[in-house]
């Protein structure tokens, strides 16, 4: 089976090659037990509840992933380390959304993605990290309720975020522009990075355009930063994570002492800050070829979060059909279209 998972510093994307999606949050927490439980309330067997057990050599652990952390774990957050795959909480979700997109017993391809400026000196290190990776998981409630998965990887491709992305742009772009010497861009805007590429439509087929791609230090952790203080000259507290989540899907507003307060105004006036700073960068970072480009595709969740703010960033934007799951899926093209004993060959090519 090919597997793609695609762990963002916000969100876990995965995907197989059977067309099966999974996307929650990158979160990892201590596990508690709920009065749902005890009163024996319906099971909820959606991604929302994932509470699992993991073993391997060197770990035995129980604990909540994803959504259900995010709601429930008092210690879950968000893990901003340049070294994500050193962090254990990233072997744990992506163990577990592997588990869940597997059938066993199974021989696995998978593909993961680091963000483009930290491939060249991360990706061996992640490969063989990933290529050593044996954990059991349990899962105690969610779609696997009861099962076991054991999950080992038998060859592993790591690929640049944003590079991915285009894989999946290139099947959108009208046919039309895709003209020799045409130039495409696109901006995958993440939760703490943006990731931005360009392809070209060299003499003898796509090229990298590896002086114009980079990751920008920028996304919507910055939205979240900007509403939060917003939110503190009014009452004077920072809102946790979850409920700055929460704050920007409607109704915009947060119940404090009995009363609601409506936020609709500062998190529109932070939308249109940070979509200004991100554009501003982005234009900064391709110069004058950001004239010549002949499309620029959004990509990532920021696309959506900043949805009607993109439209000046170019003449000729174009946002992704699944903007979120787009290094997931053009990295699974990539898979496709290659035979396994090709995979290492693609690696030696990846000029970047
Ligand atoms: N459907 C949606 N509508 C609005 N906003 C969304 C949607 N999906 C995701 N987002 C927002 O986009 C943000 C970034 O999502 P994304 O999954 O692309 O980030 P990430 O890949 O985790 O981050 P990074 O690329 O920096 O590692 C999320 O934190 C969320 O706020
Ligand atoms: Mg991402």
């Amino acid at each position: 089976m090919k597997l793609v998972i695609d762990k963002g510093y916000s969100f876990t994307k995965g995907v197989n090659d059977r067309g099966e999606t999974i996307i929650i949050p990158s979160m990892v927490g201590s596990p508690h037990y709920g009065p749902g439980e005890i009163k024996g309330e319906k099971i909820d067997s959606t991604l929302n509840n994932l509470h699992i057990a993991i073993e391997s050599d060197t770990i035995q652990a129980e604990y909540f992933v994803g959504e259900l952390a995010r709601r429930e774990s008092p210690d879950a957050s968000f893990s901003f380390d340049r070294r994500k795959f050193d962090q254990p909480g990233t072997l744990t979700v992506l163990s577990t959304v592997a588990g869940l997109l597997m059938k066993e017993p199974e021989t696995i391809t998978l593909c993961t993605c680091i963000p483009y400026s930290y491939f060249k000196s991360q990706r061996d290190e992640v490969e063989e990290k990933l290529r050593q990776l044996c954990f059991t998981v349990y899962y105690f409630s969610g779609p696997l309720q009861g099962k076991t998965r054991y999950v080992s990887f038998d060859q592993v491709l790591v690929l640049p975020e944003g590079i991915c992305a285009m894989y999946q742009a290139l099947e959108e772009i009208p046919r039309a522009l895709l003209k020799k010497g045409a130039l495409f861009g696109l901006v995958d805007s993440g939760y703490r990075t943006t990731n931005l590429s360009v392809f070209e439509m060299a003499e003898e087929g796509l090229r990298i355009r590896a002086d114009l791609c980079k990751t920008l230090n920028i996304g919507i952790s910055q939205l979240h930063e900007s509403i939060s203080r917003k939110i503190k000259d009014v009452i004077g507290e920072e809102l946790d994570i979850t409920d700055l989540s929460n704050l920007l899907v409607s109704p915009k507003e947060v119940w404090i002492d009995g009363q609601p307060l409506n936020f609709t105004q500062e998190v529109d006036q932070s939308r249109d800050e940070v979509a200004h700073a991100i554009k501003d960068r982005v234009r900064l970072a391709w110069g004058k070829a950001h004239r010549q480009l002949r499309i620029v595709a959004l990509a990532g969740g920021g696309s959506l979060e900043l949805k009607d703010r993109w439209k000046d960033l170019h003449a000729n934007v174009h946002i992704l059909n699944r903007p979120q799951t787009a290094n997931a899926d053009g990295a699974m093209q990539v898979l496709k279209r290659l035979e396994n004993s090709k995979l290492r060959l693609v690696k030696e090519r990846t000029t970047v």
